[in-house]
């Protein structure tokens, strides 16, 4: 495509041929990821050959926000304005219908959304490891300073309203749809707190487990169901913190986890975090919010 041609849009029988452009950039979608989002979103592509060699995605949470993601363009096809472009899509989709996009960038892509009109709201760091399972942990999670291990139990479907409305509550938006999908995914682990308090998911990747959201009244809390959770796990683990908890940081440092990369959220159209930024530790993913 030049970059005046309009783009196509992508669909959910797409999914298999895009998992090559989330591959080419290293990125841990996996085909079910690709799915999911391509149903419930807006997909402006380019392909070639009826191959999708670019793309974009605005995927709507509630009426208030949107979240963008997935902007890649293979190697071939990079620098003639392509992602600019359907970035520039996403963004008059989403704010057609009165939604506010938002996304998490990475370094490289921040000069572009700052141009395009994006303005930082918090910062997260994405942090690496491996989960303890088969590696000796307590079977009870790790549980610290006493803690007991009933504060965590593993969700059961008649679960999945009050996590989709815990979650709506603390991300500010209802992206109940992709709550209900991460929920349904075989071999998803999902703890709770039996006050219904808290919440933690976890789905896997095409290189890592991805931890996240994890959602709790406190830091302690949530660093409780994040070492149940490792305790459960085996293989590498991503975990995206909020820099506005430090102790979540700290607490996988102590296990040996490492920074990966930074991640800038960023919306247009809004200054501040929505929801309860004080209950929410980690992230569902940068493509997912
Ligand atoms: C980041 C990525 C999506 C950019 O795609 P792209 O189509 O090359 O992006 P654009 O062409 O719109 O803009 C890229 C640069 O090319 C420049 N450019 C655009 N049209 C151009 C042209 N005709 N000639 C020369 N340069 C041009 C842009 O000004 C921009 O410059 P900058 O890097 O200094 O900001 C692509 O490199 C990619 O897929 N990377 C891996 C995945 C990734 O990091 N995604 C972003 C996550 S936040």
């Amino acid at each position: 495509m030049a970059a005046t041609e309009a783009p196509e849009l992508l669909t959910p029988a797409d999914a298999p041929a895009c998992q090559p452009l989330s591959d080419e950039a290293g990125w841990n979608q996996v085909r079910a990821d690709w799915a999911m989002m391509l149903a419930h979103g807006h997909a402006p592509g380019v392909r070639e050959d009826g191959r999708p060699v670019a793309s974009a995605l605005a995927l709507p949470m509630g009426g208030r926000i949107g979240w963008i993601s997935m902007v890649l363009v293979t190697a071939a096809k990079r620098r003639q304005g392509i992602a600019q472009r359907l970035v520039g899509e996403c963004i008059d989709w989403l704010e057609a219908q009165g939604m506010a996009p938002h996304l998490d960038a990475t370094p490289a892509g921040q000069p572009l959304y700052t141009r395009m009109g994006f303005e930082g709201i918090c910062g997260l760091t994405r942090m690496i490891g491996d989960g303890g399972a088969g590696r000796g942990v307590a079977a009870d999670g790790g549980a610290r300073n006493g803690e007991v291990p009933e504060q965590v139990r593993d969700a059961g479907g008649a679960d999945a309203e009050w996590i989709a409305a815990l979650d709506a509550e603390a991300f500010g938006a209802d992206r109940g749809h992709v709550i209900r999908d991460l929920l349904s995914r075989p071999g998803a682990l999902a703890l709770v707190r039996p006050d219904r308090t808290g919440v933690l998911l976890t789905r896997a990747g095409r290189t890592a487990t991805q931890i996240g959201p994890v959602i709790a009244p406190d830091a302690d809390a949530a660093i409780a169901l994040i070492e149940a959770a490792l305790a459960r796990v085996s293989g590498p683990v991503m975990i995206d913190c909020f820099d506005d908890h430090p102790a979540i940081r700290a607490a996988l440092e102590a296990r040996g986890f490492t920074v990966q990369r930074p991640f800038l959220r960023m919306a247009r159209g809004m200054t501040t975090q929505s929801g309860r930024p004080d209950r929410m530790f980690a992230a569902a993913g940068p493509e997912l919010g």
